[in-house]
């Protein structure tokens, strides 16, 4: 089910419909009336294929709030406002969309969308507090224009982001939202070498892992610094904070800087390992420059993985900092993509390394991913074929895990 409330970003719910039709679901809408200000029950019904009513007073004889509720997979509100947020904290049944989601005992995700001081007053943090606790996902609101001219946190994230919460949430990995008070930094994408104003030395990395990564640990409440490359065109993780960086120099400069005072570091980019030696500042020419242009002269790159390992060892970054890595492996005539990961996990000395097996084009650019996730203390997990936010869901799982045996 999908209820709808009545704020600007109503809008946006008619392609969180159309996305859950075209991943085959059936959708029920469930609006609220000042929903239908804003977009008329017409529209939904055309998207969802299902009628829309507002009240348990339609259609008396089907017992709607119970029927929906009682055989919904899933209830997303979104947007979910200030209004509607209050009305479920207190229990409220005084539509059809806050009555079905009493009746609900499937997950219940919620999409707030609404003004800035609407969304940190004390008010609405205390009911969102309050949903939380009851095991409801609220979805940290993205960071952007709102209505008018205002920017800031209240925005609602695009239907896909939401879309891919509720997957995650349905395929039974644990979201909980217990990282509040966390810093998370996270590098993802590729990182681009110059070797003149027009050409660079890249890989295909799409940046997607890093991204989800970025998302589940922003919904579990920690504050985010993403240090994003060159990515595929992606939405911004909602609540988290965005760097673009072009070259392994500034990743590096950038993850040691954020990883100071970081609780968990994840170096999911596709760094690239060797770097032109020298950088033309003019286009190379065929005919004039055909040395440098058929013979490349390259420098190698540092290590970041291996330095901020190297970095927490000499106290530039506390000592309780858990620092992943990620191995993208073909395997070769010798070894597998395991055999490979784990020697890796080895050398870099991370605490966490997710390792996936790149061979024949299976993880790049996909929104798919697999592998096995190495730590010191566990058997290496491995992590069945899913959405990158679902292994990104497992591999900050295990990270949690790790967290709490290394405290006692
Ligand atoms: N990495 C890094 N700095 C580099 C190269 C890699 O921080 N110069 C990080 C990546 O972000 C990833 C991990 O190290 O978390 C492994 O990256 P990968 O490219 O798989 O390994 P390499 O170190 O390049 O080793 P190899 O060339 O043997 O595969």
């Amino acid at each position: 089910m999908v209820g709808v409330a009545g704020g600007i970003a109503a809008y946006k719910a008619a392609h969180l419909v159309r996305n859950f039709k075209e991943h085959g679901d059936d959708v029920r809408v469930v609006p609220t009336e000042a929903a239908l200000n804003f977009v008329g029950a017409a529209t939904f019904e055309a998207l969802s294929g299902n009628p829309v009513s507002t009240t348990v007073f339609d259609a008396v004889d089907e017992v709607q709030h119970v029927n929906v509720g009682q055989h919904a997979d899933a209830v997303v509100i979104a947007p979910a406002t200030a209004d509607v947020i209050a009305r479920i904290a207190a229990g409220r049944a005084d539509d059809l969309l806050t009555a079905t989601v009493l009746v609900a005992t499937c997950p219940v995700i919620v999409a707030p969308a609404m003004h800035t001081e609407m969304w940190f007053n004390a008010a609405t943090q205390d009911n969102v507090a309050t949903l939380r606790r009851r095991g409801i996902t609220v979805i940290e609101p993205a960071h952007g224009r709102l209505t008018g001219k205002d920017t800031g946190p209240g925005r609602l994230p695009e239907a896909e982001q939401i879309a891919e919460v509720v997957r995650t949430r349905l395929s039974n990995v644990e979201i909980p939202y217990d990282w509040s008070g966390l810093k998370v930094v996270i590098s993802a994408g590729g990182t681009q070498e110059d070797l003149d104003p027009v050409r660079f030395i890249g890989n295909r990395s799409s940046g997607r892992q890093g991204y989800a990564l970025a998302e589940i640990a922003a919904q579990r409440g920690a504050r985010v610094t993403l240090v994003a490359g060159n990515t595929d065109e992606l939405h911004t993780p909602s609540g988290a904070e965005v760097i673009n960086i072009v070259s392994t120099q500034d990743l590096q400069t950038e993850m040691e800087k954020h990883a100071r005072d970081a609780d968990i570091v994840i170096m999911a980019a596709a760094v690239s390992d060797y770097r032109p030696a020298s950088v033309a500042t003019s286009k190379m020419k065929k005919g004039t420059n055909d040395d440098a242009l058929s013979t490349l002269h390259m420098t190698e790159n540092p290590d970041i993985l291996k330095g901020l390992v190297a970095a927490r060892e000499a106290g530039e970054i506390p000592a309780e900092t858990t620092i992943v890595g990620f191995a993208a492996e073909t395997g070769d005539e010798n070894k597998t993509p395991l055999d490979l990961a784990q020697a890796k996990f080895e050398r870099k000395g991370c605490d966490v390394l997710m390792a996936n097996d790149v061979s024949d084009g299976k993880v790049f650019g996909h929104t798919d991913n697999e592998g096995w996730i190495l730590t010191k203390e566990l058997a290496p997990r491995t992590v069945k074929r899913g959405s990158k936010q679902v292994v990104a869901a497992q591999i900050l799982q295990v990270v949690n895990e790790i967290r709490h045996n290394n405290r006692g």
